[in-house]
Protein backbone atom coordinates (compact mmCIF):
# COMPACT_ATOMS: atom_id res chain seq x y z
CA UNK A 1 0.00 0.00 0.00
CA UNK A 2 1.55 3.57 -1.09
CA UNK A 3 1.21 6.49 1.18
CA UNK A 4 2.51 9.32 1.92
CA UNK A 5 1.27 9.82 5.61
CA UNK A 6 4.94 11.69 6.81
CA UNK A 7 5.35 13.42 3.50
CA UNK A 8 2.65 15.33 4.00
CA UNK A 9 3.03 15.80 7.91
CA UNK A 10 6.54 17.22 7.13
CA UNK A 11 5.36 19.45 4.27
CA UNK A 12 2.36 21.08 6.73
CA UNK A 13 4.48 21.71 9.57
CA UNK A 14 7.16 23.33 7.26
CA UNK A 15 4.67 25.65 6.26
CA UNK A 16 4.20 27.09 9.66
CA UNK A 17 7.99 28.87 9.34
CA UNK A 18 8.63 28.25 5.20
CA UNK A 19 6.11 30.48 2.82
CA UNK A 20 4.58 27.30 0.67
CA UNK A 21 7.24 24.66 2.49
CA UNK A 22 9.39 24.25 -0.06
CA UNK A 23 12.26 26.42 -0.64
CA UNK A 24 11.75 26.84 -4.56
CA UNK A 25 8.99 27.22 -6.00
CA UNK A 26 10.02 24.82 -8.92
CA UNK A 27 9.53 22.10 -5.89
CA UNK A 28 5.86 22.42 -5.71
CA UNK A 29 4.26 19.37 -6.67
CA UNK A 30 1.42 17.13 -6.71
CA UNK A 31 2.37 14.83 -4.53
CA UNK A 32 4.85 16.79 -2.97
CA UNK A 33 7.30 14.23 -1.34
CA UNK A 34 9.97 14.10 1.40
CA UNK A 35 12.73 12.56 0.42
CA UNK A 36 15.76 11.28 2.53
CA UNK A 37 18.08 8.90 1.44
CA UNK A 38 19.68 8.42 -2.22
CA UNK A 39 22.12 5.81 -3.65
CA UNK A 40 22.77 5.20 -7.34
CA UNK A 41 19.68 4.98 -9.52
CA UNK A 42 17.19 4.77 -6.21
CA UNK A 43 15.91 7.18 -3.78
CA UNK A 44 13.91 6.56 -0.68
CA UNK A 45 10.88 8.79 0.59
CA UNK A 46 10.63 9.83 4.74
CA UNK A 47 7.63 6.94 4.79
CA UNK A 48 9.69 4.43 3.42
CA UNK A 49 8.74 3.83 -0.59
CA UNK A 50 11.51 3.25 -2.62
CA UNK A 51 11.53 4.60 -6.03
CA UNK A 52 13.88 4.33 -9.33
CA UNK A 53 15.12 8.04 -9.86
CA UNK A 54 14.54 9.81 -13.25
CA UNK A 55 14.40 13.17 -11.68
CA UNK A 56 17.98 13.14 -10.36
CA UNK A 57 17.67 16.57 -8.25
CA UNK A 58 16.05 18.42 -11.97
CA UNK A 59 18.75 16.41 -13.54
CA UNK A 60 21.77 17.14 -11.31
CA UNK A 61 22.44 13.61 -10.31
CA UNK A 62 24.14 12.37 -13.73
CA UNK A 63 26.36 10.26 -12.36
CA UNK A 64 24.13 8.66 -9.56
CA UNK A 65 23.35 9.27 -5.87
CA UNK A 66 26.28 9.52 -3.72
CA UNK A 67 28.30 8.68 -6.20
CA UNK A 68 31.34 7.11 -4.44
CA UNK A 69 34.48 8.42 -6.03
CA UNK A 70 32.55 12.03 -6.04
CA UNK A 71 31.92 11.51 -2.25
CA UNK A 72 35.19 9.63 -1.22
CA UNK A 73 36.52 12.98 -2.61
CA UNK A 74 34.89 15.35 -0.71
CA UNK A 75 35.28 13.03 2.91
CA UNK A 76 38.47 12.65 2.24
CA UNK A 77 38.87 16.39 2.26
CA UNK A 78 36.97 17.20 5.18
CA UNK A 79 38.88 14.82 6.86
CA UNK A 80 42.30 16.62 6.50
CA UNK A 81 40.50 19.88 7.54
CA UNK A 82 40.25 21.51 4.67
CA UNK A 83 39.66 24.69 4.61
CA UNK A 84 36.21 26.02 3.88
CA UNK A 85 36.24 29.92 2.98
CA UNK A 86 37.25 31.83 -0.22
CA UNK A 87 40.38 34.46 0.82
CA UNK A 88 42.32 34.18 -2.41
CA UNK A 89 43.02 31.65 -5.41
CA UNK A 90 42.76 28.36 -4.19
CA UNK A 91 44.81 25.71 -5.92
CA UNK A 92 41.48 23.50 -6.51
CA UNK A 93 39.93 26.53 -9.07
CA UNK A 94 43.00 26.07 -11.19
CA UNK A 95 42.77 22.34 -11.26
CA UNK A 96 39.19 22.66 -12.31
CA UNK A 97 39.31 25.34 -14.18
CA UNK A 98 42.20 23.64 -16.58
CA UNK A 99 40.28 20.40 -16.11
CA UNK A 100 37.14 22.45 -17.57
CA UNK A 101 38.59 24.00 -20.68
CA UNK A 102 40.29 21.11 -21.67
CA UNK A 103 36.74 19.06 -21.83
CA UNK A 104 34.96 22.22 -23.38
CA UNK A 105 36.43 22.63 -27.11
CA UNK A 106 34.96 26.42 -26.79
CA UNK A 107 35.82 27.30 -23.18
CA UNK A 108 39.03 29.56 -23.12
CA UNK A 109 38.89 31.02 -19.73
CA UNK A 110 35.73 30.18 -16.89
CA UNK A 111 34.33 32.01 -13.53
CA UNK A 112 33.06 30.09 -11.06
CA UNK A 113 29.49 30.84 -9.10
CA UNK A 114 27.73 28.01 -7.00
CA UNK A 115 24.14 28.05 -9.25
CA UNK A 116 23.32 27.82 -12.66
CA UNK A 117 21.31 31.04 -12.33
CA UNK A 118 24.08 32.89 -11.17
CA UNK A 119 26.36 31.83 -13.99
CA UNK A 120 23.52 32.94 -16.37
CA UNK A 121 22.96 36.53 -14.55
CA UNK A 122 26.77 36.73 -15.28
CA UNK A 123 26.61 35.85 -18.86
CA UNK A 124 23.96 38.64 -19.69
CA UNK A 125 25.91 41.12 -17.89
CA UNK A 126 28.82 40.57 -19.71
CA UNK A 127 27.38 39.97 -22.89
CA UNK A 128 25.88 43.57 -22.35
CA UNK A 129 29.32 45.11 -20.84
CA UNK A 130 30.69 43.63 -24.18
CA UNK A 131 28.32 44.86 -26.87
CA UNK A 132 27.32 47.82 -24.89
CA UNK A 133 23.48 47.02 -25.67
CA UNK A 134 20.75 46.42 -23.27
CA UNK A 135 18.76 44.45 -25.12
CA UNK A 136 18.13 40.62 -24.43
CA UNK A 137 16.00 37.54 -26.38
CA UNK A 138 14.67 34.46 -24.33
CA UNK A 139 12.82 31.64 -25.58
CA UNK A 140 9.47 30.96 -25.13
CA UNK A 141 9.67 27.60 -23.20
CA UNK A 142 13.48 27.94 -21.86
CA UNK A 143 14.47 28.45 -18.63
CA UNK A 144 17.20 30.11 -17.46
CA UNK A 145 16.80 30.99 -13.86
CA UNK A 146 15.42 33.18 -11.39
CA UNK A 147 15.86 36.50 -12.00
CA UNK A 148 14.10 39.42 -13.95
CA UNK A 149 15.52 39.33 -17.36
CA UNK A 150 14.97 35.09 -17.33
CA UNK A 151 11.90 34.45 -15.28
CA UNK A 152 9.15 34.48 -17.92
CA UNK A 153 7.53 32.16 -20.96
CA UNK A 154 8.54 29.01 -19.51
CA UNK A 155 5.17 26.92 -19.33
CA UNK A 156 2.71 29.73 -20.18
CA UNK A 157 -0.59 29.56 -20.69
CA UNK A 158 -1.63 30.35 -23.95
CA UNK A 159 -3.85 32.61 -23.52
CA UNK A 160 -1.03 34.44 -21.70
CA UNK A 161 0.84 34.98 -24.59
CA UNK A 162 -1.01 34.67 -27.42
CA UNK A 163 -0.94 32.48 -30.84
CA UNK A 164 2.45 32.39 -32.70
CA UNK A 165 2.29 35.62 -34.54
CA UNK A 166 4.61 35.51 -37.94
CA UNK A 167 7.43 37.06 -37.22
CA UNK A 168 6.65 37.90 -33.54
CA UNK A 169 7.64 38.78 -30.53
CA UNK A 170 5.70 37.53 -26.79
CA UNK A 171 4.46 39.38 -23.73
CA UNK A 172 6.82 39.09 -20.88
CA UNK A 173 4.78 36.54 -19.27
CA UNK A 174 6.45 36.80 -15.49
CA UNK A 175 6.86 33.97 -12.88
CA UNK A 176 7.15 36.42 -10.12
CA UNK A 177 6.36 40.01 -9.45
CA UNK A 178 8.34 42.55 -8.40
CA UNK A 179 10.16 42.33 -12.20
CA UNK A 180 10.56 46.47 -12.97
CA UNK A 181 8.72 46.85 -16.33
CA UNK A 182 12.05 48.83 -17.54
CA UNK A 183 13.31 45.53 -17.28
CA UNK A 184 10.52 43.76 -18.84
CA UNK A 185 10.78 46.42 -21.85
CA UNK A 186 14.70 45.11 -22.68
CA UNK A 187 13.62 41.54 -22.74
CA UNK A 188 12.00 40.17 -26.00
CA UNK A 189 10.60 36.39 -26.52
CA UNK A 190 10.55 34.79 -29.23
CA UNK A 191 9.63 31.19 -30.05
CA UNK A 192 12.76 28.51 -30.24
CA UNK A 193 13.35 27.19 -33.68
CA UNK A 194 11.85 30.48 -35.21
CA UNK A 195 14.85 32.85 -36.99
CA UNK A 196 12.27 34.53 -38.84
CA UNK A 197 11.21 36.39 -35.35
CA UNK A 198 15.14 37.13 -34.55
CA UNK A 199 15.49 38.59 -37.78
CA UNK A 200 12.48 40.99 -37.08
CA UNK A 201 13.68 41.80 -33.51
CA UNK A 202 17.05 42.86 -34.70
CA UNK A 203 15.41 45.39 -37.11
CA UNK A 204 13.59 46.94 -34.03
CA UNK A 205 16.08 46.74 -31.09
CA UNK A 206 20.16 46.88 -30.36
CA UNK A 207 20.32 43.17 -28.97
CA UNK A 208 23.09 42.48 -26.76
CA UNK A 209 22.23 38.87 -26.81
CA UNK A 210 20.47 35.71 -27.24
CA UNK A 211 20.11 33.47 -23.93
CA UNK A 212 18.71 29.89 -24.98
CA UNK A 213 19.21 26.22 -24.33
CA UNK A 214 20.36 24.35 -27.32
CA UNK A 215 17.66 21.85 -26.53
CA UNK A 216 14.93 23.19 -24.66
CA UNK A 217 14.88 20.68 -21.92
CA UNK A 218 12.78 22.29 -18.85
CA UNK A 219 9.83 21.76 -21.50
CA UNK A 220 10.62 17.96 -22.10
CA UNK A 221 13.16 17.51 -24.81
CA UNK A 222 12.72 19.99 -27.38
CA UNK A 223 15.49 19.53 -30.25
CA UNK A 224 16.74 22.47 -32.72
CA UNK A 225 15.78 21.99 -36.45
CA UNK A 226 18.65 21.58 -38.69
CA UNK A 227 20.18 24.56 -39.22
CA UNK A 228 18.43 27.09 -36.24
CA UNK A 229 21.42 27.12 -33.64
CA UNK A 230 23.78 27.60 -37.25
CA UNK A 231 21.16 30.66 -38.20
CA UNK A 232 21.69 32.13 -34.53
CA UNK A 233 25.53 31.96 -35.11
CA UNK A 234 25.21 33.61 -38.33
CA UNK A 235 23.22 36.13 -37.39
CA UNK A 236 25.28 37.01 -33.89
CA UNK A 237 28.16 37.35 -36.36
CA UNK A 238 26.45 39.67 -39.15
CA UNK A 239 24.76 41.53 -36.01
CA UNK A 240 27.32 42.00 -33.85
CA UNK A 241 25.12 40.26 -30.99
CA UNK A 242 26.65 37.26 -28.21
CA UNK A 243 25.21 33.63 -28.39
CA UNK A 244 24.99 32.26 -25.23
CA UNK A 245 24.22 28.59 -25.07
CA UNK A 246 22.34 27.81 -21.31
CA UNK A 247 23.90 24.00 -20.95
CA UNK A 248 23.23 24.79 -17.72
CA UNK A 249 21.16 21.45 -18.12
CA UNK A 250 22.59 19.77 -21.30
CA UNK A 251 26.36 20.24 -19.95
CA UNK A 252 27.87 17.30 -19.43
CA UNK A 253 25.04 15.12 -19.24
CA UNK A 254 25.21 14.46 -23.40
CA UNK A 255 29.38 14.87 -23.45
CA UNK A 256 31.67 15.82 -21.85
CA UNK A 257 32.19 18.86 -24.07
CA UNK A 258 28.42 19.99 -23.80
CA UNK A 259 26.02 20.06 -26.20
CA UNK A 260 28.39 22.34 -28.09
CA UNK A 261 30.48 19.60 -29.23
CA UNK A 262 27.91 17.62 -30.50
CA UNK A 263 26.47 20.26 -32.45
CA UNK A 264 29.34 22.03 -33.47
CA UNK A 265 28.25 25.85 -33.11
CA UNK A 266 30.13 27.81 -31.28
CA UNK A 267 28.37 29.99 -28.67
CA UNK A 268 30.14 33.14 -27.78
CA UNK A 269 29.68 32.37 -24.11
CA UNK A 270 28.26 29.14 -22.40
CA UNK A 271 26.89 28.48 -18.68
CA UNK A 272 26.97 24.94 -16.98
CA UNK A 273 25.99 23.64 -13.52
CA UNK A 274 24.12 20.81 -12.58
CA UNK A 275 25.84 17.60 -13.88
CA UNK A 276 29.19 19.51 -13.15
CA UNK A 277 29.32 18.67 -10.00
CA UNK A 278 27.02 15.56 -9.84
CA UNK A 279 24.64 17.34 -7.23
CA UNK A 280 27.25 19.73 -5.48
CA UNK A 281 26.29 23.25 -5.74
CA UNK A 282 28.27 24.99 -8.80
CA UNK A 283 27.91 26.89 -11.41
CA UNK A 284 30.29 27.61 -14.88
CA UNK A 285 30.64 30.56 -16.81
CA UNK A 286 32.87 29.76 -19.82
CA UNK A 287 33.70 31.65 -23.26
CA UNK A 288 36.57 33.04 -25.55
CA UNK A 289 39.33 34.53 -23.38
CA UNK A 290 38.71 38.41 -24.66
CA UNK A 291 35.27 38.29 -23.10
CA UNK A 292 35.88 36.61 -19.93
CA UNK A 293 38.58 38.94 -19.61
CA UNK A 294 35.87 41.70 -19.10
CA UNK A 295 35.90 40.20 -15.49
CA UNK A 296 39.18 41.83 -14.83
CA UNK A 297 39.37 44.95 -17.76
CA UNK A 298 41.63 47.34 -16.54
CA UNK A 299 39.05 50.20 -16.84
CA UNK A 300 36.60 50.80 -14.46
CA UNK A 301 33.70 51.57 -17.09
CA UNK A 302 34.26 48.50 -18.69
CA UNK A 303 34.80 45.65 -16.02
CA UNK A 304 32.26 43.24 -15.06
CA UNK A 305 31.32 42.51 -11.74
CA UNK A 306 32.10 38.91 -10.25
CA UNK A 307 31.93 38.74 -6.03
CA UNK A 308 30.21 35.80 -3.85
CA UNK A 309 31.56 34.64 -0.67
CA UNK A 310 30.42 30.93 -1.46
CA UNK A 311 32.57 31.19 -5.57
CA UNK A 312 34.11 27.84 -6.10
CA UNK A 313 33.31 26.81 -2.52
CA UNK A 314 36.38 24.00 -1.77
CA UNK A 315 33.65 21.35 -0.90
CA UNK A 316 32.23 21.79 -4.63
CA UNK A 317 34.88 22.31 -6.44
CA UNK A 318 36.18 19.18 -4.86
CA UNK A 319 32.92 17.05 -6.12
CA UNK A 320 33.46 18.72 -9.85
CA UNK A 321 37.05 18.05 -10.50
CA UNK A 322 35.81 14.33 -8.93
CA UNK A 323 32.77 14.65 -11.51
CA UNK A 324 35.20 15.61 -14.43
CA UNK A 325 37.56 12.55 -13.86
CA UNK A 326 35.31 10.27 -13.68
CA UNK A 327 33.63 11.15 -17.01
CA UNK A 328 37.05 11.61 -19.01
CA UNK A 329 37.97 8.27 -17.36
CA UNK A 330 37.64 5.48 -20.52
CA UNK A 331 37.21 2.90 -18.01
CA UNK A 332 33.79 3.50 -17.09
CA UNK A 333 32.64 4.37 -20.23
CA UNK A 334 30.44 6.77 -19.00
CA UNK A 335 28.37 8.13 -21.90
CA UNK A 336 28.17 4.88 -24.16
CA UNK A 337 26.33 3.56 -20.91
CA UNK A 338 24.07 6.05 -20.23
CA UNK A 339 23.24 5.95 -24.18
CA UNK A 340 22.84 3.02 -24.18
CA UNK A 341 19.89 2.97 -21.63
CA UNK A 342 18.75 5.32 -22.97
CA UNK A 343 18.03 4.12 -26.53
CA UNK A 344 16.40 1.02 -24.46
CA UNK A 345 14.25 3.35 -22.88
CA UNK A 346 13.12 4.95 -25.97
CA UNK A 347 12.56 1.34 -27.85
CA UNK A 348 10.57 -0.30 -24.99
CA UNK A 349 8.40 3.06 -24.20
CA UNK A 350 7.71 3.14 -27.95
CA UNK A 351 6.53 -0.30 -27.94
CA UNK A 352 4.10 -0.35 -25.25
CA UNK A 353 2.94 2.48 -26.31
CA UNK A 354 2.24 1.65 -29.86
CA UNK A 355 -0.61 -0.99 -29.46
CA UNK A 356 -2.71 1.41 -27.38
CA UNK A 357 -3.30 4.20 -30.71
CA UNK A 358 -3.08 7.32 -28.33
CA UNK A 359 -0.84 9.88 -30.22
CA UNK A 360 2.53 10.25 -27.80
CA UNK A 361 5.91 10.97 -29.07
CA UNK A 362 9.46 9.66 -26.76
CA UNK A 363 12.12 12.05 -27.26
CA UNK A 364 15.04 11.30 -26.44
CA UNK A 365 18.64 13.31 -26.51
CA UNK A 366 20.97 10.20 -25.23
CA UNK A 367 20.16 10.22 -21.42
CA UNK A 368 17.32 12.62 -21.34
CA UNK A 369 14.12 11.46 -22.38
CA UNK A 370 10.41 12.79 -22.40
CA UNK A 371 7.03 10.96 -23.25
CA UNK A 372 4.42 13.79 -24.67
CA UNK A 373 1.02 12.80 -25.38
CA UNK A 374 0.80 14.12 -28.66
CA UNK A 375 1.62 12.29 -32.04
CA UNK A 376 4.66 14.13 -32.83
CA UNK A 377 8.05 15.63 -31.71
CA UNK A 378 7.36 18.86 -30.58
CA UNK A 379 8.49 22.19 -32.40
CA UNK A 380 8.69 24.96 -30.03
CA UNK A 381 6.10 25.68 -27.01
CA UNK A 382 2.93 26.68 -28.62
CA UNK A 383 3.01 22.86 -30.60
CA UNK A 384 3.22 21.39 -27.42
CA UNK A 385 1.01 23.40 -25.42
CA UNK A 386 -2.06 23.03 -27.68
CA UNK A 387 -1.04 19.49 -28.46
CA UNK A 388 0.06 17.54 -25.69
CA UNK A 389 -2.55 15.97 -23.36
CA UNK A 390 -1.31 17.42 -19.99
CA UNK A 391 -3.81 15.75 -18.13
CA UNK A 392 -3.21 11.89 -19.27
CA UNK A 393 0.50 12.98 -18.81
CA UNK A 394 -0.37 14.24 -15.02
CA UNK A 395 -2.17 11.06 -14.11
CA UNK A 396 0.36 9.08 -15.93
CA UNK A 397 3.20 10.19 -14.08
CA UNK A 398 1.14 10.32 -10.88
CA UNK A 399 0.15 6.44 -11.62
CA UNK A 400 3.94 5.78 -12.11
CA UNK A 401 4.93 7.47 -8.59
CA UNK A 402 2.71 4.96 -6.97
CA UNK A 403 4.75 2.20 -8.78
CA UNK A 404 7.77 2.98 -7.83
CA UNK A 405 9.04 5.16 -10.68
CA UNK A 406 9.88 9.00 -9.93
CA UNK A 407 9.61 10.91 -12.67
CA UNK A 408 9.17 14.70 -11.51
CA UNK A 409 4.94 14.93 -11.20
CA UNK A 410 4.46 17.65 -13.17
CA UNK A 411 3.37 17.10 -17.64
CA UNK A 412 6.35 17.83 -19.67
CA UNK A 413 9.44 17.50 -17.73
CA UNK A 414 12.37 15.72 -18.25
CA UNK A 415 12.87 12.16 -17.01
CA UNK A 416 17.21 11.71 -16.48
CA UNK A 417 18.79 8.37 -16.88
CA UNK A 418 22.29 8.66 -14.88
CA UNK A 419 25.67 6.04 -14.82
CA UNK A 420 24.26 3.92 -12.08
CA UNK A 421 21.13 3.04 -13.69
CA UNK A 422 21.09 -0.48 -15.03
CA UNK A 423 19.24 -2.51 -17.81
CA UNK A 424 17.36 -4.23 -14.81
CA UNK A 425 16.17 -0.42 -13.83
CA UNK A 426 15.40 0.43 -17.28
CA UNK A 427 13.32 -3.20 -17.44
CA UNK A 428 11.64 -2.58 -13.98
CA UNK A 429 10.27 0.87 -15.52
CA UNK A 430 9.11 -0.54 -18.54
CA UNK A 431 6.95 -2.91 -16.84
CA UNK A 432 5.68 -0.59 -14.42
CA UNK A 433 4.92 1.50 -17.43
CA UNK A 434 2.88 -1.17 -19.05
CA UNK A 435 0.88 -1.83 -15.94
CA UNK A 436 0.20 1.84 -15.32
CA UNK A 437 -1.10 1.83 -19.04
CA UNK A 438 -3.36 -1.12 -18.91
CA UNK A 439 -4.73 0.50 -15.76
CA UNK A 440 -5.31 4.14 -17.50
CA UNK A 441 -6.12 2.70 -20.31
CA UNK A 442 -7.53 -1.17 -20.25
C1 LIG B 1 18.83 25.44 -18.51
C2 LIG B 1 18.87 25.99 -17.11
N1 LIG B 1 19.51 27.14 -16.88
C3 LIG B 1 19.61 27.67 -15.64
C4 LIG B 1 19.04 27.03 -14.56
C5 LIG B 1 19.17 27.63 -13.19
O1 LIG B 1 20.07 26.89 -12.41
P1 LIG B 1 19.97 26.91 -10.83
O2 LIG B 1 18.68 26.29 -10.44
O3 LIG B 1 21.19 26.12 -10.37
O4 LIG B 1 20.06 28.34 -10.40
C6 LIG B 1 18.37 25.82 -14.75
C7 LIG B 1 17.74 25.10 -13.63
O5 LIG B 1 16.88 24.28 -13.77
C8 LIG B 1 18.28 25.28 -16.06
O6 LIG B 1 17.64 24.13 -16.33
Amino acid sequence: MYYLNKSNEILKNNEIYIPGGVVSLNRKSDPNICFVKGKGSRVWDIDGNEYIDYQAGFAAAFLGHNDEQVNEAVKHSLNEDMLLMGAGPTELEGEFAELFCKAVPFAEKIQITTSGSEATYHAIRLARAATERDHVIIIQGGYNGWFNEVAANVISDLKDVGERVSPGEYPYDGLSAGVPDSTKKLVHIVNFNDLESIDFLLTKYPIACIILEPILQNIGIVLPLDGYLQGLRDRADRDGFLLIFDEVKSGFRHAIGGYQSICGIQPDISTFGKAVANGYPLGVIAGKKELMDLFVHPEKSKRVLIAGTFNAHPLNTIAAIATLKKLADPSYDVYNHVDKLGKMMEEGLNNILSPYGIPFYVSRMKSAFCTYFMDHQPKDFHDLAKNNNMNFDKEYRKRLIQKGIFNFPLPVKQGSISYAHTEDDIAETLAKTKIVLQEMIG
